[in-house]
């Protein structure tokens, strides 16, 4: 039996997709009703077996069943055939989809264990995906010279019941080592003098253990970091008065630890409304009036930014606040038209200008933003309208600081010229733009050339970024392909958490942005060049008059005009 077992296991030991990926068990070699056994963590005795059954959602797939009857029942899996004994020589990662049958029963902990050593445990209760959803799990391996035939794994809970597939082991050439930081993404950012950043949902990222993969692709690669919906109002408070910073503390002790610049999203939108507002972050279905609104808004802000003062260096005040349609630009070249929302139709337009001021006081050293989508690209009325209103704000005195492009693009939408017009006509307002929420879809992921063409248009987005000064943060909306909003594989890393074309052409850019920004550094002192310079910021505000050349490298940090040249001094 054993025997028979070990060579259809061979059979199903085939290279697929990536090449650095190998699938061990898929159970299709399995007769329904084969049975595996499952051993005791600490004693290795035999303490139950997990059984070859069915796929709930397809009949046509074997999978197998695991019903745990006791606390650290792990199910044996022989590997000694593939891996020539040891496993973690040439693979860095153990993946499977896993399933969990609708059941109040919740994992406690993953553990994975190979000869004598349990190479990583500790699931956290993120980890257990949606009831009756197959989802795909992958878990970083410490590296062990123990040689081991077996890999034993499982969930530890009495009572857990669960379903796996598709075991696989997964080879550390990734095209990149994530362990050498002149690797990653946030290296070269850092260099270029900008942020890279993700948005990071907890429900789906544990980033409270550190030794995930996700986690780790998560804080070696980015400096910057944005809560995808945690700290949403609906997430924060969820109930009139009641706050509940948990998960948002979470994401802002996780960046302290990484040294990671924090972005706040988003403070007043008109959807992931608390129903005691609006049901649908329109009707005002409380019969709020005016100024009970306004109070209500101010006493959400006031309570989210002091709590994360310090600690989240900007703000989206007002999201997604303009209308779809503004076709009323035709006729008013300066006008915007603003989306019905509950602020709107009770408050009234001032409900975003009283969002900034209330900002601003909670925490005056905020970088506040507002923030839309359909507004990177001129020629477009939505973008001219998000133009409008900005200017509007600023000519106002409003503390708006930032702009926020979230780009939510599909291949073929990207014209670098209509963003680079857009985005460079900004800074004479003295506000700095932000690539938000980027990621870009493809409307046919698996066709040839497809993710090649997404690197291109992500490249796009990030080079006009690092063209100006006043740019300074592109964050991408999401981790793995999988975990995206959207559909169409719109991400920078695959399922696997291994980078797709898209993340080395962003990483190239950083690259080439660092050493320009190394090259401009270094203070001009040809023959030519004059001993003394006047030194302007970038409004075109004189910042010191007839400073002795070599003193360049005392002014504070910052970015200056020097000789006509914008210079960065560290
Ligand atoms: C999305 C999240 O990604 C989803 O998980 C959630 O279900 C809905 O919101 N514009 C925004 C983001 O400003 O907050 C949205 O995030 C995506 C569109």
């Amino acid at each position: 039996m054993r025997h028979t077992l070990l060579l259809m296991m061979l059979a199903v030991a085939t290279l697929q997709g990536h090449s650095q990926e190998k699938v061990i068990y898929d159970f299709e070699g399995y007769e329904i009703g084969d049975r595996l056994p499952m051993n005791d963590l600490y004693s290795d005795k035999t303490e139950s077996v997990a059984e070859v059954t069915a796929d709930p959602t397809n009949p046509q797939n074997k999978v197998l069943h695991v019903t745990n009857k006791s606390w650290n029942t792990l199910i044996e899996l022989a590997i000694g055939h593939i891996t020539q004994g040891n496993i973690t020589e040439s693979y860095r990662m153990l993946a499977f989809d896993l399933y969990r049958p609708a059941s109040d029963a919740n994992y406690k902990q993953f553990v994975a264990r190979l000869g004598q050593d349990t190479i990583y445990a500790d699931a956290g209760f993120y980890d257990q995906g949606q009831a009756e959803t197959w989802v795909a799990k992958s878990y970083i391996m410490e590296r062990t010279d123990e040689a081991s035939d077996k890999i034993y794994m499982g969930f530890n809970s009495v009572d857990a019941e669960y379903y796996v597939d598709n075991i696989r082991l997964i080879a550390a050439d990734y095209g990149y080592d994530f362990t050498d930081e002149q690797q990653t993404l946030r290296y070269h950012a850092a260099k270029a003098g900008k942020n890279i950043g993700v948005a990071v949902p907890v429900s789906r990222i544990n980033i409270n253990d550190e030794s995930l993969l996700p986690t780790q692709t998560v804080f070696r690669n980015f400096n910057m970091i944005v809560a995808e919906n945690e700290m949403k109002p609906d997430a924060l408070q969820p109930n009139r008065g009641e706050f509940n910073f948990y998960h948002g503390d979470c994401i802002v002790d996780f960046a302290a630890r990484h040294d990671m610049e924090v972005r706040g999203h988003t403070l007043v939108w008109h959807k992931q409304v608390p129903a005691w507002i609006s049901s649908d972050g329109i009707k005002n279905d409380h019969g709020y009036s005016r100024d009970e609104l306004l109070q209500i808004m101010k006493d959400h802000i006031t309570a989210v930014v002091s709590h994360y003062k310090g600690k989240v260096s900007e703000w989206d005040v007002v999201n997604e606040c303009l209308d779809d349609d503004q076709t009323t630009i035709r006729t008013n070249p300066l006008s915007y038209d603003l989306r019905p929302s509950v602020w709107q139709n009770v408050i009234g337009e001032d409900y975003i200008d009283s969002a900034f001021v209330y900002a601003h006081r909670a925490d005056p050293d905020a970088q506040l933003y507002i923030n839309d989508y359909g507004v990177e690209f001129q020629g477009k009325a939505k973008t001219q309208a998000y133009y409008n209103l900005v200017r509007r704000l600023v000519n106002d005195g409003i503390p708006v600081g930032g702009v926020g492009f979230q780009c939510h693009l599909t291949v073929g939408d990207t014209d670098s010229a209509k963003f680079d017009n857009n985005v460079k006509r900004y800074a004479p307002l003295g506000v700095e733009c932000a690539v938000t929420e980027l990621d870009v879809s493809m409307p046919d992921a698996y066709a040839q050339g497809a993710e090649q063409q997404q690197a291109e248009e992500y490249g796009k987005i990030a080079s006009v970024m690092m063209n100006y000064d006043h740019c300074r943060n592109i964050l991408v909306w999401g981790v793995t392909d999988d975990m995206s909003w959207r559909q169409g594989n719109p991400l920078i890393f695959r399922q696997t958490l291994e980078p797709k074309p898209a993340f080395f052409t962003l990483r190239d850019i950083l690259q080439s942005a660092a050493q320009i920004a190394d090259g401009i550094t270094t203070p001009d002192t040809g023959a030519t060049a004059s001993a003394s310079v006047d030194v302007y910021d970038l409004g075109g505000r004189p910042v010191a008059l007839g400073l002795d050349r070599k003193d360049i490298g005392r002014l504070p940090k910052g970015i200056y005009i020097i000789d006509g040249k914008c210079t960065v001094v560290r």
